[in-house]
């Protein structure tokens, strides 16, 4: 099968898992991240295709997704396998996905493809997009939006408990570049937040 090919099948796998969600990991975080990674991949001359389809996978098995998250990717693996990607590139894809998250305790990617789908992830927790998702994240969760008392579990705490330093932890420049804009639309958006709220 053509790598075209298999691609369509897996935006169609992702598709059937995610659509539902409402939490901020929906299909269309995968496809922004799968189309961002494909982007810096080409910029960083990564592994493009490893990139993009570890950039549509790279939730799959995340244990607040999935009730069985082992299940989820061995479930995965039979269809990849299914869809004739070969075995080291089906680990090549594991290994990136495994890098890719700040909440699983990824600490350094270990490969450049983990590096680009780790910055894809993270520039999608920043920005307009990372504000909006932020919320839909807090609102799934009954979590305040703010609190004036800098109470610990708002949504608004969390732009200082993680996004706001996302910036200066990106692996590649372009990511690093991307993410500089979209810091700063952030702290935009807080001015006027508060500036609202105050009334
Ligand atoms: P990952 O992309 O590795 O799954 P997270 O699940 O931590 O990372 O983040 C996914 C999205 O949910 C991000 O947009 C993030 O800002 C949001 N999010 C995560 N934790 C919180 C929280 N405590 N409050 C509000 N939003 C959150
Ligand atoms: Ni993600």
């Amino acid at each position: 099968m053509k790598k075209k090919q298999q691609l369509a099948k897996i935006h169609d796998y992702v598709y059937r898992l995610f659509h539902d969600d409402s939490t901020g990991h929906d299909y269309y975080h995968m496809r922004r991240v799968a189309k961002m990674a494909k982007f810096i991949s080409s910029e960083e001359h990564g592994d493009t295709f490893i990139c993009e389809a570890a950039g549509w996978l790279h939730d799959i098995g995340d244990k607040k997704l999935f009730d069985t998250p082992d299940e989820a990717v061995k479930e995965m693996n039979t269809f990849l396998k299914d869809i004739q990607i070969s075995d080291h590139e089906i680990h090549q894809i594991q290994v990136a996905m495994k890098d890719v998250s700040f909440s699983k305790g990824a600490k350094t990617p270990t490969t450049l493809e983990g590096e680009i789908v780790q910055d894809a992830d993270r520039l999608d927790a920043l920005g307009a997009i990372g504000i909006a998702r932020t919320f839909a994240f807090g609102g799934a969760r009954n979590q305040l939006i703010h609190h004036p008392d800098k109470h610990p579990n708002t949504s608004i705490q969390h732009f200082y408990d993680k996004l706001l330093l996302l910036k200066d932890k990106m692996n590649t420049s372009t990511g690093k570049s991307l993410a500089m804009k979209r810091h700063t639309i952030m702290m935009e958006f807080l001015d006027h937040f508060y500036e609202e709220w105050e009334g």
